[in-house]
């Protein structure tokens, strides 16, 4: 028999082990590798319904983008109905049964995703969840959603009338109330991955953690122009040290295949995304996409940069005029190293190897191209065409 004492003691700390395990703690398993997907705004924006989103879960398996890596079927904005007498939020006629959607995507091996914002409104001014929060995220979780996207819109106003010229106050009331949602979705108990929209404010990478998002956009809207997603993409410099594993730089997602940029810029959006860490979440209308498409999509060599498991988020190590090189550190002492051409022109770039940290008799393989090829004496002299890159991964 166990003495008053030693009973006290196991009893603490049988206690304080059921504390530890239920703790709210940000729950890292989700969201190991930066989250791959598919998301309608991009493509449908207002327009998507139940039939869209089924017709990219079915295209994203008969595509092999599934198996690559293409897990989450993510609804953006314009879902929702109105709030019934008790305040239970129901979808709208494009989406006759939320539960029979998650279903069907879940019965295909994919999860799915939905959007909704901290303001009484969307961004497309349908009904958001302020006041309802943890309402909302028990009807998410009832539907079987396991990724929220949580556009801040009309949380703006909110912020300027309960704190008017106080700027301060207003970004406080911003983090609180993506710190309620994250609260809300906990409560549930199932794992939703937590996307935080609020376009970069308040430099987000810096407490987007803290208010448990598992990925924050650093930026307003991407458009399907290589001046945006350019601009976007080379403008995310000094962010990689708040990257890591279950929390994520999000640069926006992917315009591949939209038509508004040529292969080349896709091939430059897919590889500074990889070598950013960055989400990969498809724009693009996946039922009807051409085999340059796919085949950008789902460069697995390239995906593996993405998705490599270090989880380091890669930066620019070096710019001359128009043309950059990023690298990225990888989990087996490789790096990928991206050498981009912004220009108007084609470009001879040089790749030096002392410079990025290898030794002459390095080994490089084009991830493009799928093929080895080789350095001249410690540095690599390659054609990058206008708009184009080159991306290598280098072995010791
Ligand atoms: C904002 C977001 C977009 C999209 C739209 C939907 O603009 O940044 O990604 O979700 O709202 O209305």
């Amino acid at each position: 028999m166990l003495t008053r004492p030693l009973f006290i003691t196991v009893f603490i700390a049988l206690l304080m082990t059921t504390f530890l395990i239920a703790a709210p703690a940000q729950d890292r398993t989700l969201a190991a590798t930066p989250p791959m997907g598919w998301n309608s705004w991009n493509h449908f924006a207002g327009r998507v319904n139940d039939a869209d989103v089924r017709a990219a879960a079915d295209a994203l398996v008969s595509s092999g983008m599934r198996d690559a890596g293409y897990i989450y079927v993510n609804i953006d904005d314009t879902w929702e109905g109105q709030r019934d007498a008790n305040g239970v939020i129901q979808t709208n006629e494009k989406f006759p049964d939320m539960k029979a959607l998650a279903d069907y995507v879940h019965s295909k091996g994919m999860k799915l995703g939905i959007y909704s914002g901290p303001g009484p409104k969307t961004c497309a001014q349908y009904a958001a969840s302020y006041g309802h929060e943890e309402q909302d995220a028990e009807t998410y979780a009832k539907w079987g959603i396991d990724y929220l996207k949580y556009d801040l819109c009309s949380f703006r106003q909110i912020m300027r009338e309960q704190a008017p010229h106080d700027r301060e106050k207003q970004m406080q009331l911003m983090h609180e109330a993506y710190e309620k949602m994250h609260q809300a979705l906990l409560k549930t108990g199932r794992p939703i991955v937590y996307s935080l929209c609020q376009y970069g404010w308040d430099d987000v990478w810096k407490w987007g953690p803290t208010v448990g998002g598992n990925l924050w956009r650093t930026t307003d809207d991407i458009n399907d122009t290589w001046e945006r997603m350019s601009a976007i993409g080379f403008g995310q410099m000094g962010l990689a040290r708040y990257a890591g594993p279950g929390h994520w730089n999000d640069p926006d997602m992917l315009e591949v295949g939209n038509g508004g940029m040529t292969e080349d810029e896709y091939k430059t959006h897919m590889s500074l995304w990889a070598i950013l860490a960055a989400p990969l979440l498809a724009g693009n209308d996946l039922s009807q996409m051409s085999p340059e498409t796919l085949a950008i999509l789902t460069n697995k060599e390239v995906i593996a940069v993405d998705q490599d498991r270090l989880g380091k988020q890669g930066d620019r190590a070096s710019a001359v005029g128009q043309t950059e090189i990023w690298t990225k550190p990888l989990s087996d002492g490789a790096l990928a190293a991206g050498l981009f051409n912004r220009d108007d022109e084609e470009h001879s770039m040089t790749l030096n190897l002392r410079d990025v940290g290898f030794p002459e008799e390095a080994k490089l393989r084009d991830l493009w191209k799928h093929e080895a090829v080789s350095a001249s004496h410690g540095s690599y002299t390659v054609k990058v065409p206008s708009h184009g890159v080159v991306l290598l991964k280098i072995s010791r």
